[in-house]
């Protein structure tokens, strides 16, 4: 087995242990929350599922790097840099709402480009998965992106970012221009899932302003392997050092860019 392919094997079994870890503490007496911001909530089990895959990954390839959201960080010098999200969709699992997934993507340095992305839902048992080149699945079987054509009949994701409270670049203007002119619009509340949900053909788009590395990094190459087009706002490719993405079907991609094109 190549080294890539050993590494999505890996990924994807510690993101379903991670899984596990999530749902023991599911609407469990014992998690905690705290806030990072006003509205920017961190649990207990965000910490505990971080520590163990920060861990794993370290034992595992002590020479590569790892960021992951809740702090851990890792300088490795070899060619891989890991995206870690523990827990995306931390706002829903702290109200008890079960849409939420762990996210790892795994990036290379020589390539500059994301090679290797896991995506985990354990409450649906739904785990995504791409290597750069080789397409994108979900618990083994291939999936594309939707094939419609028809903004009006398009069902489309977003966020809104933990600073809208304070910022007026907090998507409303991009969501009422594009609210009017599709089917609807659907706020699930995990960057990861929305941007494999595009993947699987069941959103059309997603778009997304303030995202991280960790929120982006394994969905951006799932949804590009899926067949979907995957960029900045201004049609660039996607970088997930730069926080804002556009996924959408090869028909529709155009038409959203569009939409977002006028800030
Ligand atoms: C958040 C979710 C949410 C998105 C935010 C992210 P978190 O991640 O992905 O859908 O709108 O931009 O920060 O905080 O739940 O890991
Ligand atoms: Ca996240
Ligand atoms: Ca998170």
């Amino acid at each position: 087995m190549d080294q890539r392919a050993a590494i999505l094997d890996f990924a994807r079994a510690i993101s379903i242990d991670a899984g596990e870890i999530l749902l023991q503490g599911f609407r469990s007496p014992g998690m905690t929350v705290s806030y990072k911001g006003v509205s920017n909530p961190v649990t207990s089990v965000d910490q505990a599922s971080e520590e163990f895959l920060y861990r794993k990954i370290r034992d595992r390839y002590p020479d590569h790097g790892i960021v992951a959201e809740e702090g851990h960080r890792a300088n490795g010098h070899g060619e891989y840099l890991w995206y870690v999200d523990p827990l995306d969709g931390t706002t829903n699992f702290a109200h008890g709402v079960a849409h939420f997934s762990v996210s790892i993507g795994v990036f290379s340095k020589s390539e500059s480009r994301v090679v290797a992305g896991i995506v985990y839902d354990p409450c649906r048992r739904e785990l995504y998965s791409a290597l750069a080149g080789e397409g994108a699945f979900l618990n083994g079987e291939g999936i594309r992106v939707s094939a419609s054509d028809d903004l009006s009949r398009s069902l489309v994701a977003t966020g809104f970012p933990y600073d809208k409270n304070i910022s007026d670049k907090n998507n409303l203007a991009q969501f009422n221009r594009i609210l009017p002119r599709v089917q609807c619009v659907r706020r699930f509340g995990s960057a990861a899932l929305d941007l494999c949900y595009v993947a699987a053909g069941r959103f059309d788009t997603y778009w997304e302003m303030k995202v991280s590395p960790w929120d982006i990094a394994a969905g951006c190459l799932i949804a590009e392997e899926a067949g979907g087009i995957v960029t900045r706002f201004d049609g660039r490719p996607y970088d997930v050092e730069v926080p804002e993405v556009l996924a959408a079907n090869p028909l529709l991609h155009g038409l959203f860019l569009g939409l977002l094109a006028h800030g």
